[in-house]
């Protein structure tokens, strides 16, 4: 099948949905693919670049002859009128708002995937193009504040006076709330952050962030990723909050975002006729209603008391070499799940909940929406409650179903284990005993010693490691890794190198000298490189 990549016509829109490292990738699983002339130079990648990839260069008709298109925004009337009738249509399309598109799409015939339809299951994160837009508009909205803002963000001391280091707080730590955080704390900030969903405290903290939490009993537990509409008690304590806390503040980035509704509006004027003049706020909600009051999509508007408020809605698209690059390497991840024959056949299986969700049109008929799902952020279910889809109303919806069949592990762990019979665990302990005490018997004297040196270190080390946070697993693994190769250069000192050293001038026994050399020279590359990894380790969590 052919794979067309048109030119974005979208007002501002630089980014394009291949790149010519992906037309390579999209060529080895048997397409081939058809770029439209200058699709990609506003990215920097020159029609050149696609045809060194394999790629042909040709006109918009062409592209749209594809048997699949492969675009970034939604299509408009003419790009849907010159598509092949059935052909496949894949890109952004907003299908909770776009309920007449949707309908011309049909009409068309077109089976369209919809990119910003992805579930935000643990296995579809590799084609999550939203999240992939938005960890850039988070990078991107701390960059476009530094711009604005007027001083350094890292503290510093000069021969000229010591510069305070500026003071940062993010409004919403989904995927562009983290990034924005990571960002603002590696250019030296000092970052405070809230949510609604209380589970994402931890998240912040690992990210060098303080959490402030609202003080209400609302603070909600997402079942899907995403937050719900705050309740009046909620809003008001968080109205409190946001009253103390933002005039202390040099940079607000605010990202709150409930799918489907209008943002949420957190601060107001009264607020930000408190902060500094200078101060810059960035509302990456801004086109969607708006975290902040006062904010204009895609405009930078300055308050009274000098307050800058960014309400740029194409922050991903201000990177575009990058965000084309993501968003490409996306849709390649999508080709591999539906190349099931990597043989440049499109398969869809509508039973693979992640197709299902991003099928939004097909044989004429809007298949939106899909039937819910229930996500890897869902909260595991009671045991008694085994098989309840856990926020979603409760009950096995057919979704949760398919999902446990996709092999989500939030749906496994909610299948009820048969309790094992206690007369088997003691039937098989008695054996254990009896096999033990008959080893005992016949082995020399030495082995129960250390056989009981072996089962405390067991019991310790269970304990030790079972208490480490998961993330630490990793850096811990290699510390142990270290440690076992000074264990096996203290036996190659033990057994061979002391009995042997007064011998090895004399030339005795050079065979055990030898191994003992390349054993100790395998161990030391343990014990180093086990360090090393346990630094490289500890440094992604260290933040500034
Ligand atoms: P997300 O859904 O991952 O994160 C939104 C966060 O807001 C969630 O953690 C949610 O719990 C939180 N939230 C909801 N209501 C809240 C409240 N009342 N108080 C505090 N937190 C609340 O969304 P994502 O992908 O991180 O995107 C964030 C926003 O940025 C969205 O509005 C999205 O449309 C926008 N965006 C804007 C871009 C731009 O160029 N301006 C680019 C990419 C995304």
């Amino acid at each position: 099948m052919q794979i067309g990549i048109p030119l974005e016509l979208q007002s501002g829109e630089r980014r394009v949905a291949a790149t010519p490292k992906t037309t390579e990738q999209l060529i080895k699983l048997g397409y081939s693919v058809v770029v439209q002339s200058g699709a990609g130079n506003e990215a920097s990648f020159p029609d050149d670049a696609y045809v060194a990839s394999g790629a042909k260069i040709v006109d918009a008709e062409t592209v749209w002859a594809s048997d699949i298109v492969v675009k970034i925004n939604p299509p408009t009337d003419d790009e849907i009128a010159k598509a092949r009738e059935s052909s496949v249509l894949i890109g952004l399309i907003a299908a909770p708002r776009s309920p007449e598109l949707l309908q011309r799409l049909a009409n068309r015939k077109l089976t369209v995937l919809a990119m910003d339809s992805v579930p935000r299951i643990s296995r579809a994160q590799s084609l999550d193009v939203i999240s992939s837009m938005a960890n850039i508009g988070g990078y991107r909205a701390v960059i476009e504040a530094a711009h604005e803002f007027g001083s350094f963000f890292t503290g510093q001391v000069t021969a000229a006076g010591k510069v305070p280091p500026a003071h940062v707080f993010v409004s919403g730590t989904g995927v562009a709330g983290l990034a924005a955080i990571g960002t603002a704390r590696s250019l030296g900030a000092i970052v405070k952050a809230t949510d609604i969903r209380a589970e994402t405290a931890e998240q912040v903290k690992s990210m060098g962030a303080e959490f402030v939490a609202v003080q209400s009993e609302e603070a909600q537990q997402s079942s899907d990723g995403y937050a719900k509409e705050a309740t009046e008690d909620y809003a008001a304590a968080a109205n409190r909050m946001y009253a103390q806390q933002v005039p202390q503040q040099d940079i607000i980035i605010t990202t709150a975002q409930i799918p489907g509704r209008p943002a949420p509006r957190l601060i107001d004027a009264s607020m930000i006729a408190q902060m500094k003049p200078g101060s810059v706020i960035v509302d990456m909600a801004a086109s969607s209603g708006g975290n902040v009051e006062g904010s204009v999509a895609d405009e930078v508007i300055t308050t009274a008391n000098g307050v800058k408020i960014i309400g740029y809605s194409d922050l991903p698209g201000r990177l575009p070499t990058q965000a084309s690059q993501l968003f490409a390497t996306n849709i390649v991840n999508l080709m591999k799940l539906i190349t099931p024959g990597k043989d440049g056949n499109l398969v869809l299986d509508l039973e693979d909940v992640v197709q299902r969700g991003i099928l939004v049109t097909r044989d004429g008929e809007v298949t939106w929406p899909p039937p819910a799902v229930s996500v890897s952020a869902a909260p595991v279910a009671a045991s008694g409650a085994a098989g309840a889809g856990s926020g979603t109303g409760g009950g096995a919806s057919a979704a949760a179903a398919g999902l446990a069949k996709a092999g989500d592990i939030s749906s496994q762990n909610n299948v009820e284990k048969n309790p094992r019979d206690p007369r088997v665990t003691y039937a098989v302990a008695a054996v254990c005993a009896i096999a033990l005490l008959a080893l005992f018997a016949i082995s020399p004297g030495g082995l129960l010693g250390h056989f009981m040196v072996f089962m405390l270190s067991c019991v310790v080390g269970f304990y030790v490691i079972g208490n480490v946070s998961h993330s630490l697993h990793t850096p811990l693994m290699s510390v142990t890794n270290a440690i076992s190769g000074i264990i096996i250069v203290g036996c190659l000192v033990g057994f061979t190198a002391l009995n042997q050293a007064t011998d090895m001038f004399l030339g005795t026994n050079l065979a055990i000298i030898i191994l003992s050399v390349i054993g100790i020279l395998l161990a030391s590359i343990n014990v180093f490189g086990g360090f090393a990894v346990t630094n490289r380790m500890l440094k992604m969590f260290r933040k500034g």
